[in-house]
């Protein structure tokens, strides 16, 4: 027996037509998606014409088009909005061309240009709209807005003016596969899967992810429906949630990195972490040899500081350091105070090495500490101080 095709009404005329990736477990080759992801696409059916609003990841065309024809033949769409090019939303864009040989592609111009680069739809297929930009499709209104680096330097979100359901593409997304489509049917869970989507997809254009979230205000929408995880019939509670992300204050709060091979640098560690509790400030320690990385980039959020211990290593970090600061350098979090504590056998390097990765981030080095050998009781409370003197400089500057 055939499994049905799940349609979901979002509200009348809009239905999710989106396909759930239980078996995922990794995105973009680094983040990883222990509860999988959708990618939700979305069939918009007016009076007159028909839209589909972003598609599916290549893999999924068939079942994207299986529910695109439980509500309409899909042969008829008139129109397929393409709000980013990424393939997870856009991979299908070629399969449902061909098949709604009559549909014309919506985009801004960059997304025209992506779409013929990555999808081969002719130009003459081709329709570039400019911000405010309104598509009628009878008793409905699709209004384009311009939200570039949300992810890419060509997403837009699309408004249904008379439901006033957005819809973001990725901004606003979980990655989660779920049976329950609504926020509220998801409950608690779901806001720390979105502050993690957050963190790993747009965390290093947070200035622009503000100004999208000021557009989606202004729109006052009813609903938010995003292209990957739950629809929030609440949309108040991830517009607030952004609100804080993007620009709300940091939190008192130190995300401690570190790697160690012989235990030198894990002892400095705990005394760092000891100073910062004993100023009354939340440490929260990664081991990078065991770390989750969603987590690690989701507590980058809101610290406002963050710690880095490593052992030298042919002259510089441990790879692994070496990493969370490439790492630091992609996500681009806000806080600007660092430390550093480390220890040597013969020569340093890591220090000096870590200063210039910290240099682009404009991150303040507040406190360092590199010993050579194993660390003595001195040793150890400096780096209590080291942790002390963090937590302190925090506190000051609130
Ligand atoms: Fe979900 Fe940027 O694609």
């Amino acid at each position: 027996m055939a499994v049905p095709a799940k349609v979901v009404s979002v509200a009348p005329g809009i239905y999710w037509v989106g396909v759930e990736d239980w078996h995922r477990r990794v995105f973009d080759a680094l983040i990883p998606v222990p509860y999988g992801t959708s990618y939700n696409a979305y069939l918009v059916v007016g009076k007159t014409k028909t839209a589909l609003v972003d598609t599916v990841d290549l893999g999924s065309s068939a079942e994207l088009l299986a529910k695109v024809s439980a509500i309409a033949d899909p042969a008829r769409i008139d129109y397929v909005v393409m709000n980013h090019a990424e393939p997870d939303h856009a991979g299908s864009i070629p399969e449902v061309m061909s098949v709604a040989k009559n549909a014309t592609l919506v985009a801004t111009e960059k997304g025209v240009e992506m779409a013929r680069m990555q999808y081969q739809v002719p130009e003459k297929r081709c329709l570039a709209v400019n911000d405010g930009a309104v598509l009628d499709l009878g008793d409905k209104t699709l209004r384009f807005v311009s939200a570039p680096w949300v992810h890419w330097p060509e997403t837009m979100f699309t408004f249904v003016e008379q439901e006033k359901v957005l819809l973001p593409c990725d901004l606003f997304g979980a990655h989660l596969a779920s049976d329950r489509l609504f926020d509220d049917e998801v409950g608690d869970a779901l806001l720390p899967l979105a502050k993690a989507y957050y963190a790993m997809i747009m965390m290093p254009y947070a200035k622009m992810a503000a100004s999208a979230l000021d557009k989606a205000l202004a729109l006052r929408p009813s609903i938010i429906a995003p292209s990957h995880g739950p629809v929030y019939r609440n949309p108040g509670r991830i517009m607030t949630a952004y609100e804080t992300w993007t620009r709300g204050p940091l939190q008192n709060k130190v995300v401690l990195t570190y790697v160690t091979m012989w235990g030198s640098t894990q002892r400095l560690a705990q005394a760092a972490a000891s100073g910062i509790s004993a100023e009354g400030v939340e440490v929260i320690p990664y081991n990078l040899e065991m770390v989750d990385l969603s987590h690690l980039a989701a507590d980058l959020v809101d610290a406002s500081a963050i710690v880095l211990g490593s052992p030298t290593v042919l002259g510089g970090p441990h790879p692994l350091a070496g990493y969370a600061l490439l790492l630091l350098r992609t996500l681009r979090p806000r806080a600007k105070l660092g430390a550093f504590f480390g220890s040597y056998g013969w020569s340093g390097g890591a220090l000096a090495q870590t200063k210039g990765a910290l240099e682009p981030l404009k991150m303040v080095l507040v406190d360092s500490v590199d010993i050579k050998g194993p660390p003595t009781e001195k040793d150890l409370e400096r780096a209590i101080e080291l942790g002390r003197n963090v937590a302190r400089k925090i506190r000051g500057g609130r």
